[in-house]
C-alpha cells in the first residue's frame, strides 16, 4: 500500500529548504534590526483561544480535536491569538511596547489551490501595548521594508476597519452580524452580503452607500467617502487613518488607500493593511501579508492592550522569491579513505580525523559503504562536490594529503594542516562572494 501525504500538506526538498532557510535569515536579520524579538508558541492551543473572538464559524477551517483527557484543542490556525495569550502569561510586566516577532506553521482546513494550503508558515510581527500612528506605521514600513529586500514586487493597500464597522453599527445588526458581513466582504461575496442587509431591513439605498464605500481606493478615497457622506469627518476612524497617512509619508512608503479592506479575522478594531504580489505570479491568492490594530488581551482575561501586528505568508514569499544563484551552490568536500583491504582501520582514523577538522567550516562526506576509490569519486560528483581529500597507507606514513580539485582535475600532495587552510581559504572567498550586505533602500516621497 502506497501512503500519499495528507491533501494541502507538502514535503521540501534540501534544494527548497535551502532557499527557505536564506530567506528565513534575511526577513530575521532585518526584523531583528528593527528591534524585534523572536517568541514561539505551541503548534497547537485549546480551541477557545480562536474561536473567544472568532465565533464558532472559525471552527470550520480549523483542525480541531478531543485529545484523550477529553481537552477541547485546535491546530494553531494563525499566530496572533497564541502571541498574546503568552504575553499575558509571561511578557505582561516586559517595557512597552513590547516587540516580538514568529515564524511557525499554522493549519487551515480551506480548500487547497495554488500558493493556498492546508499547512502553511506564517512569519510575523506583534507590537503589544500601543497602536498609535507612529506604532502602524512602523509595522507597515517594516513589512515593505522587508518585501523590497528579497526583491518582491507589491502593492501596499492601506484601509481601517472602523470606517465600515461605523457604517454597520448604524444600522439593526448584531455584533455577530456585523462579524459576518465583514468576514463576506473579505471574501468579495457581495451577493450574500445584499441578502443578509436585505433579511435585516437595511434599505437598498443603504446597502449601496454600504459597497460604494468598500468600492474606494486611491489617494482621495476618504475625501470622497467624506464628500458622499458615506462617512462622518467626526469619525474617530478617519482621524486615525489621516495621522497614520501622514506618518507612512515619513518612511517614503508607497500606499494605495482602499475603503475596502475588512480582513478575514475578527478581532481587528482599526487600521488594516494588505499587500499584494504585483508581478502576476500567484494567480488568485496573491496576498503575501496581512495585519492591522486588534485588542485581543482583555478577552484573554487580562487588561486592554492595544496591540499591533502583520503577518506574512511565508510560502507565498518562496514561491516568487529568487535566490541569487550562487547563495544556492554549496562547497562541499569528501574525504576518501584508500583502503588497502577492507579490514584498513588505520587510514579510516586519520579520514575522521580530517573529516572532522574540515566539518568545523565545510559540509564534509566520508566513506560509509567501504566503496573502492573510483565509486567514491563517482559519488562525490554526483554531489557536486569541490573537493577529494584522499589518504591512504603511503599519504599515512609521510603525513600528507592528495587534495583533487573536482571541477579542474588538479591534484597536489600537502600536509594535512596546508590542506585544511587551502579549502579554508577557499571557502571563506566564496563566502565574501555570497553574501552581499544587506543596505536598506532609502525611498523618495511616492
Ligand atoms: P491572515 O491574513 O489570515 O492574517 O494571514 C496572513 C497571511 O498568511 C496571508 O496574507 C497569506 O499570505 C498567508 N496565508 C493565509 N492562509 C494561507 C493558506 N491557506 N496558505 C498559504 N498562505 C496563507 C493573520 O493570520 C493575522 N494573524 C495577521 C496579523 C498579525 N494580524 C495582526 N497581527
Amino acid at each position: 500500500m502506497r501512503i500519499e501525504r495528507a491533501r494541502g500538506t507538502r514535503d521540501f526538498l534540501p534544494d527548497e529548504l535551502r532557499k527557505r532557510r536564506l530567506m528565513e535569515e534575511r526577513i530575521r536579520t532585518i526584523t531583528e534590526r528593527w528591534g524585534y524579538e523572536e517568541i514561539r508558541t505551541p503548534t497547537f492551543e485549546r480551541a477557545e483561544l480562536f474561536t473567544l473572538k472568532s465565533g464558532q464559524e472559525i471552527l470550520k477551517e480549523m483542525y480541531e480535536f478531543e485529545d484523550k483527557s477529553g481537552r477541547h484543542l485546535a491546530l494553531r490556525p494563525e499566530l496572533t491569538a497564541p502571541v498574546i495569550r503568552l504575553y499575558l502569561n509571561a511578557l505582561k510586566m516586559s517595557p512597552k511596547p513590547t516587540k516580538v516577532y514568529y515564524f511557525g506553521n499554522c493549519f487551515r482546513y480551506e480548500e487547497p489551490q495554488k500558493a493556498r494550503y492546508r499547512e502553511f508558515w506564517q512569519f510575523g510581527t506583534e507590537i503589544i501595548g500601543t497602536d498609535t500612528a507612529e506604532a502602524q506605521a512602523e509595522l507597515i514600513a517594516l513589512a515593505f521594508t522587508i518585501l523590497t529586500a528579497l526583491g518582491i514586487e507589491a502593492e501596499l493597500h492601506v484601509g481601517h476597519v472602523g470606517l465600515i464597522r461605523e457604517v454597520l453599527r448604524e444600522k439593526p445588526l448584531t455584533e455577530e452580524e456585523i462579524n459576518t458581513v465583514m468576514r463576506l466582504i473579505d471574501k468579495d461575496q457581495r451577493d450574500a452580503v445584499i441578502a443578509l442587509l436585505t433579511e435585516r431591513n437595511v434599505t437598498r439605498q443603504d446597502i449601496d452607500k454600504l459597497l460604494y464605500l468598500i468600492d474606494l481606493t486611491g489617494r482621495d478615497a476618504l475625501q470622497e467617502a467624506l464628500d458622499r457622506e458615506l462617512i462622518t469627518a467626526a469619525s474617530a476612524a478617519v482621524r486615525e487613518l489621516e495621522q497614520l497617512l501622514e506618518i507612512l509619508g515619513y518612511y517614503g512608503i508607497p500606499y494605495i488607500l482602499n475603503l475596502g479592506i475588512a480582513r478575514g479575522l475578527d478581532y481587528y478594531t482599526g487600521m488594516v493593511f494588505e499587500i499584494y504580489e504585483a508581478g502576476g505570479k500567484l494567480g488568485a491568492q496573491n496576498q503575501l501579508c496581512g495585519g492591522g490594530s486588534y485588542r485581543l488581551a482583555a478577552l484573554f482575561g487580562g487588561d486592554d492592550v492595544p496591540s499591533t501586528g502583520f503577518a506574512f505568508g511565508f510560502d507565498r514569499l518562496a514561491e516568487i522569491y529568487t535566490v541569487p544563484a550562487a547563495a544556492l551552490t554549496r562547497q562541499r568536500v569528501i574525504v576518501v579513505p584508500v583502503r588497502r583491504d577492507p579490514a584498513d582501520r588505520e587510514v579510516v582514523r586519520e579520514a575522521i580525523r580530517i573529516a572532522s577538522l574540515l566539518r568545523a567550516f565545510v559540509p564534509t562526506h566520508i566513506d560509509l559503504m567501504t566503496r573502492s576509490i573510483s565509486a567514491q569519486l563517482k559519488y562525490a560528483n554526483a554531489l557536486s562536490s569541490s573537493f577529494a581529500v584522499m589518504v591512504g597507507t603511503d599519504e599515512l606514513r609521510e603525513g600528507v594529503v592528495t587534495l583533487r580539485n573536482l571541477s579542474t582535475g588538479e591534484q597536489e600532495r600537502l600536509s594535512v594542516e596546508a590542506c585544511v587552510a587551502r579549502i579554508k581559504n577557499y571557502c571563506n572567498l566564496f563566502e565574501l562572494a555570497d553574501k552581499p550586505a544587506y543596505k536598506p533602500e532609502v525611498r523618495e516621497e511616492a
